[in-house]
């Protein structure tokens, strides 16, 4: 399949087949492979990419960077202040003066529609580093990670607990019934996604023998689950008001050892990070003064323990970038 993605861009799992997103999990292994046993996959000299971040980040930028370092390729990041994007530029002005210098662009904002607009007037691959809808990059990199392991992903069933109608829990659906796996969004009503997303996913899940569940019952909705996964509860860019209703519908559905005990003997527990798992953080202790909880959606036992494997989902990040960036710049 080599080559068969170049030129595109990656904006949401919603454009890829299968067989694509399976590819692309195959090349992230292969790099990640090489960077161990230190083979270069260097061959993009001469090429540059521009980061653009309208939220903040910790994994997704260092992905982004770290990978095109080790490709030999320049690099410049725009932060959530640094560029005209939005306030003195349009969105389509901002991508054809980028797309004549850079040969990628990524971008981490608010709505799809600003990264889809992007792509469009760029001429040139633009990553989705993460919008209020989707995050493509880290779909790759939990479905990497779950291969890993549990030795496959078709037919592994997957409980998300929490947030379900915002980007993790709208990306973790379609990636999961795309790829033949059971998806179940465990939280309250008012938390499951958009109908129109469901509708969508349960078409990909009749096709690749997959399935799509949104229950508000922890015992059934997390009963065998190959893995359980969570996001926080408040996302980057909602308003602090928020928290006391976040937190009144979805304790019920934090991940603790009930949880984990009630899931298959060898599940796993992911979240994409970062995690309120104890009193660590600003926010967590904030949020601790007001609401007397010291772990939000996961408990600290839960996050630290042998199932946890959260680590290596934030490693497999940045190969999985990386896979992305060869595929739509073309494979050397
Ligand atoms: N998971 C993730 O996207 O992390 P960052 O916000 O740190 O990039
Ligand atoms: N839902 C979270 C994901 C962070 C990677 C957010 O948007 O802040």
């Amino acid at each position: 399949m080599a080559g068969i993605l170049k030129g595109r861009s990656f904006l949401t799992l919603k454009d890829f087949t299968p067989k694509e997103i399976k590819y692309l999990i195959g090349l992230a292994a292969d790099v990640k492979y090489k960077k161990k046993e230190g083979i270069p996959v260097n061959h993009y000299q001469g090429k540059n990419i521009a980061l653009v971040f309208e939220k903040t980040s910790t994994r997704t930028r260092c992905s982004f960077e770290v990978a095109a370092h080790d490709m030999g390729m320049g690099v410049t990041y725009l932060d959530p202040s640094g560029s005209q994007i939005g306030r003195k530029e349009s969105i389509a002005d901002t991508a054809r003066v980028l797309g004549r210098m850079y040969d990628g662009i990524e971008y981490r904002g608010y709505g799809q529609e600003i990264v889809e607009e992007l792509a469009k007037y760029a001429g040139v691959p633009v990553w989705n580093g993460l919008t209020n809808e989707f995050h493509p990059t880290q779909m790759l990199a939990d479905l990497l990670t779950i291969q890993e392991h549990l030795g496959r992903i078709e037919g592994v069933k997957l409980t998300y607990m929490g947030d379900a109608r915002y980007n993790m829990g709208n990306s973790l659906m379609v990636a999961c019934s795309k790829m033949g796996m059971d998806f179940t969004a465990c939280t309250s009503k008012d938390y499951f996604p958009d109908a129109g997303l469901v509708e969508l996913s349960n078409g990909y899940a009749k096709e690749s023998g997959g399935s799509v569940t949104l229950t508000e019952d922890v015992e059934s909705g997390t009963k065998d689950a190959d893995v359980i996964y969570t996001d926080v509860w408040v996302s980057m860019g909602e308003p602090d008001e928020v928290w006391a209703e976040r937190i009144n519908k979805l304790s019920p559905y934090q991940v603790n050892k009930k949880v984990m005990d009630n899931a298959a003997e060898n599940a796993i527990f992911m979240h994409c990070l970062p995690a309120f798992h104890n009193l660590k953080t600003q926010i967590g202790r904030e949020v601790y003064e007001k609401f007397g909880m010291d772990g939000l959606e996961v408990t600290d036992e839960v996050f630290e323990s042998g199932q946890s494997v959260v680590f290596d989902e934030a490693e497999n990040r940045m190969h999985t970038i990386k896979a992305v960036m060869m595929a739509t710049l073309g494979e050397a």
